[in-house]
């Protein structure tokens, strides 16, 4: 790694070795030797602890669709804190960003907000299960979907057989694999989990015949489909689902809607989030005691507000460009609109590469274009993955 900068984090990694196994607490952060640590953002940049300034294509993995300390999101969220962070009680907040989301996803007339990713894919299957009265959530290989024990690796320390029973992983895009197995084990199925541009397996957009295949099939067999949009959402005004004209039963959301606060939305039809309704006897009890917070809620809010047909539109042709430009000079990239994934042959070489030369993107190559970065910042982040491809 001759003339590549690793961070030295003022020591604070062999500090954090003492209180965090591997000095980390997200096992996606971790790029070795050791990531650095950030100190500030601001815009289209992120400054760490060394005074290294780069231009932040990770975006806190895609979340930040303005980039850092977005002015609008800041003043509504100051403005919030003074009323309260969080509350035993429901605000008007939740409603109004529900009511966005539906208006984007008319697929999804009813919402439930909790913190994560994770937890909103969890809440789907559990939604699923108790709404089919079934067990087996068929996923596709390569896709993720969080954390929770029946989207994770099924081979990993702890988890229960018993789950991993429930699972089936299907390779995804595989029309006669998936028909088979639905033919035989369809009336098992209490739902469909689905990426249609899973990061992890390559940020491929999926096959649209394979996508209307699926849908067809879960109808035919009174099982749900759940399209996880938690990265995809900010491909479009109507979500990735919107792209593919295929209305989901359920949609999982994250990331961009928190407005850079910890977010995660699950959604659908009434009759199937009716599954949820604590009015109803023998529903699903779900809390969350920081679920839905105002903080949040106006956050994601005002981060949507401006994150209109046009923004998109003109957000998406930046993308565009810089997978076009990195074509043409021969790197190996995928992905649709802002969202452009990068294949080195040696990640850690290129990563290193990148950030010495000024820019940070996720440790599997992912990077995640703001609307805080202009045409100039496209352009430095084209040349600096052309020249770092050459490592
Ligand atoms: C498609 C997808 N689903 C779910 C998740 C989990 O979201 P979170 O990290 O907020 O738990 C992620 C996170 O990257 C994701 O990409």
């Amino acid at each position: 790694m001759t003339g590549v900068q690793v961070a030295t984090n003022s020591g604070l990694f062999q500090e954090a070795l003492h209180v965090l196994p591997g000095g980390n607490t997200r096992s996606t952060l971790f790029v070795p030797p050791s990531a650095p640590y950030a100190a500030v953002g601001d815009g289209a940049h992120v400054v760490d602890v060394d005074g290294h300034k780069v231009i932040d294509c990770n975006n806190n993995y895609t979340s930040l669709i303005h980039g850092h300390r977005f002015r609008p999101v800041l003043e509504k969220v100051h403005e919030i804190v003074e009323q309260g962070t969080s509350f035993g009680l429901p605000t008007e907040s939740e409603i109004r960003l529900a009511e966005e989301l539906s208006r984007r996803l008319p697929a999804a007339e009813q919402w439930r907000f909790v913190n994560s990713g994770t937890e909103a894919v969890m809440q789907a299957i559990r939604i699923a299960r108790a709404h089919t009265g079934r067990d087996v959530i068929v996923r596709f290989a390569g896709s993720y979907h969080g954390t929770s024990d029946a989207v994770v690796d099924l081979t990993m320390p702890g988890i229960p057989r018993s789950v991993a029973d429930s699972v089936v992983t299907l390779p995804v895009g595989d029309a006669e694999q998936f028909k088979a197995f639905v033919q035989e084990r369809g009336r098992e199925v209490a739902a469909v989990l689905i990426d249609l541009m899973p990061n992890r397996a390559g940020l491929k957009p999926a096959d649209e015949s394979f996508v209307a295949l699926v849908r067809e099939e879960t109808k035919a067999h009174d099982a749900l489909l759940i399209i996880d949009e938690v990265i995809t959402f900010r491909s479009s005004f109507e979500g990735l689902q919107g792209v593919y004209g295929v209305e989901p039963d359920l949609t999982t959301l994250g990331k961009v809607i928190g407005g850079g606060f910890p977010v995660g939305a699950v959604g659908g039809k009434a009759t199937v989030m009716g599954a949820t309704n604590p009015a109803l006897p023998g529903t699903i009890v779900w809390g969350g005691t920081f679920s839905a917070n105002p903080v949040t809620m106006n956050a994601g809010l005002i981060a949507l507000d401006y994150f209109q047909q046009e923004d998109i539109r003109e957000l998406n042709a930046k993308g565009d460009a810089l997978r076009e430009g990195l074509l043409k000079a021969g790197v190996r990239c995928s992905g649709f609109g802002s969202l452009i994934r990068i294949f080195p042959d040696d990640m850690n070489t290129t990563w290193w590469g990148a950030y010495s030369e000024g820019l940070l993107f996720g440790t599997n190559g992912l990077i995640a274009l703001s609307t805080a970065m202009d045409d100039a910042t496209v352009e430095k982040i084209l040349q600096c993955v052309i020249n770092v491809s050459k490592f």
